[in-house]
């Protein structure tokens, strides 16, 4: 447990050693060992992250499992050149996009006021719609990493990317829009950089 409040464990509802695999020992991996991820896994880390709570419980985020030799070495030509190689050593590879017509799934995940689909219909409401599912997938996103640690793997989350060049070559004639790529695997030599600052308790929240 490396976390620095004194007696922190006292607090807690889970046992320490869940503690450190989810948030204080957790960490970004940036290499990864050829050890493959299963399918069934994938499975589980999105039975996870579907369950962290979203507005109207709308669930936009949708997700593009890379996991062929030739599907990564696409992807990595649209990664900034420092992500390149970790896009091309990790078994697994997420492109997270959000659904800007998300509003379409309504009847699924909010059956018993369907029509509050109306308000979100149409070009003039594109803007509001997108911004709504943008920022209700990247709260999905924080679930989404937190449910690769959940099943015992690391997560390497990236914005380096060309997100246009994404979509054309992967979501065609959809309406997904790439806003993360996560690399999935167990870290392989020298994965971590070294670990960086967190903003304290008194920094970051105000008590009123
Ligand atoms: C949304 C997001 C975008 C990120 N983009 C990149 C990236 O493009 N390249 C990279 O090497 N790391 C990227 N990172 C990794 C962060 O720098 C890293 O998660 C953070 O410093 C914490 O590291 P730690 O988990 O090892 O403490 C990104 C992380 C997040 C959550």
């Amino acid at each position: 447990m490396t976390a620095t409040l004194p007696d922190l464990d006292q607090e807690l509802a889970i046992d320490a050693a869940t503690a450190d695999a989810l948030f204080f020992e957790a960490r970004t991996a940036n290499t990864f060992s050829d050890e493959p991820v299963s399918e069934e896994t994938a499975r589980a880390i999105y039975e996870l992250a579907k369950m962290g709570p979203t507005m109207m419980n709308n669930q936009p985020m949708r997700v593009t499992w890379v996991r062929s030799a030739a599907a990564r070495e696409q992807l990595a030509h649209r990664m900034a050149e420092g992500n390149r190689a970790k896009t091309l050593a990790a078994p697994l590879v997420a492109v997270l996009s959000f659904d800007a017509d998300w509003h379409e799934q309504f009847p699924v995940f909010l059956p018993h006021a369907a029509e509050r689909q109306e308000m979100f219909d149409g070009e003039e409401k594109a803007g509001m719609r997108e911004s709504v599912g943008k920022d209700n997938a990247h709260l999905q996103a924080g679930y989404f990493i937190m449910a690769v640690r959940a099943v015992g793997l690391h997560a390497g989350p990236m914005g380096g990317f060309d997100a246009a060049g994404v979509d054309e070559d992967f979501h065609a004639g959809t309406s997904r829009k790439a806003f993360m790529v996560v690399n999935i695997g167990k870290p392989g030599e020298n994965p971590w950089y070294p670990r960086l600052p967190r903003l304290d308790y008194a920094t970051a929240t105000t008590t009123l």
